[in-house]
């Protein structure tokens, strides 16, 4: 926590952390989306992913959604807006602790083989075997070689996965640091969301340019036609929770696919991986 130029206990955020977050990393809008503008279209989304989910039944398909993003970039609440209207028996959250020591002797995808889907299923993976390139090499649980092993085979995992006929999407959740300052002093004072505040997250805002640095590597090496990375501007959850679905939606087929109500990905919020770090 070398770093960090604010006190995380004192009660009142600094003015200029609190006024700056939502333009923090450059985020394109100043201020968040309206709750019934968000509330009207992600309505209309539920229904379209209710449509999939059937249609996902029907023909047996498999998905799996990869979440990524820096500690509290919203990748729990993107999952839990995700599946709220779904049959949690077969769209599941997998949000896997740190490897154990029998774990750690495995393959090291072996663990995130387990929760792969079978017929029917969506499994939503909150962080990933991604930890491998981001918080793993930041704070100095793998060695720098087993990150690059890692990146090099990651494409080939993955190309595995999607020849085998799964649908593979993955996202990296951006936010800002004054975002990420901000959800962070929410976390602390707010007793409902104090479990969600662990000392990886202290450090890691200690740690915000080597987490931006390894960010950058990975999405470099491991954006791949077969599996390619969109970022999603996320310092307003809503527009985030929003575009991260739509471009599911949009990505695949079902029956009942309504353009229309599905409603158009907004390119600020939600870009190819390359073009974010462009
Ligand atoms: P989360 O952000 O998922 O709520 P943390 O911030 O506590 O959880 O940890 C971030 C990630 O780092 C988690 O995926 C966790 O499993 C991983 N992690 C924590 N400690 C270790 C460790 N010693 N070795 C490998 N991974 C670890
Ligand atoms: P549960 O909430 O335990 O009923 O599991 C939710 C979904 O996760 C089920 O569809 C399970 O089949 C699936 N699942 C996949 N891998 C595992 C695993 N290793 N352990 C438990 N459940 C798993
Ligand atoms: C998030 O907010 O991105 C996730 O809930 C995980 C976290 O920040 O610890």
């Amino acid at each position: 926590m070398s770093d960090l130029d604010f006190d995380l206990d004192a009660p009142e955020l600094p003015r200029s952390i609190k006024k700056g977050a939502i333009t923090s990393g450059g985020y394109p809008y100043a201020a968040g989306m309206e709750k019934e503008e968000y509330e009207a279209a992600l309505y209309q989304l539920h229904l379209q992913l209710a449509l999939l989910q059937k249609h996902e039944i029907a023909t047996g398909q498999r998905t799996v959604i990869v979440f990524e993003g820096r500690d509290a970039a919203g990748k729990g609440g993107a999952i839990a807006t995700y599946v709220e209207h779904l049959n949690p028996r077969l769209t599941y959250h997998v949000a896997l602790p740190k490897p154990s020591d029998r774990e750690r002797t495995q393959w090291y995808f072996q663990r995130y083989v387990d929760w792969l889907p079978a017929a029917g299923e969506t499994a939503l993976f909150d962080r990933s075997w991604y930890n491998r390139a981001g918080v793993e090499p930041v704070m100095g649980f793998c060695t720098p070689e087993e990150t690059e092993k890692f990146l090099a085979e990651a494409p080939r995992f993955e190309q595995m996965l999607v020849n085998d006929g799964i649908k593979l999407f993955k996202f990296w959740l951006a936010i800002g640091r004054e975002m990420q300052m901000k959800r962070f002093h929410d976390r602390r004072h707010d007793p409902l969301k104090h479990w969600k505040l662990s000392p990886v997250d202290l450090e890691a805002l200690a740690r915000y340019d080597a987490y931006s640095a390894a960010r950058t590597r990975m999405i470099e090496t491991t954006h791949t036609r077969h599996a390619p990375w969109t970022v999603i501007r996320a310092n307003d959850k809503r527009r985030a929770r929003l575009n991260l679905i739509r471009t599911v939606l949009l990505g695949l087929d079902y029956e009942g696919k309504d353009l229309a109500a599905i409603g158009a990905v907004d390119p600020l919020i939600a870009l190819p991986g390359p073009a974010f770090l462009d």
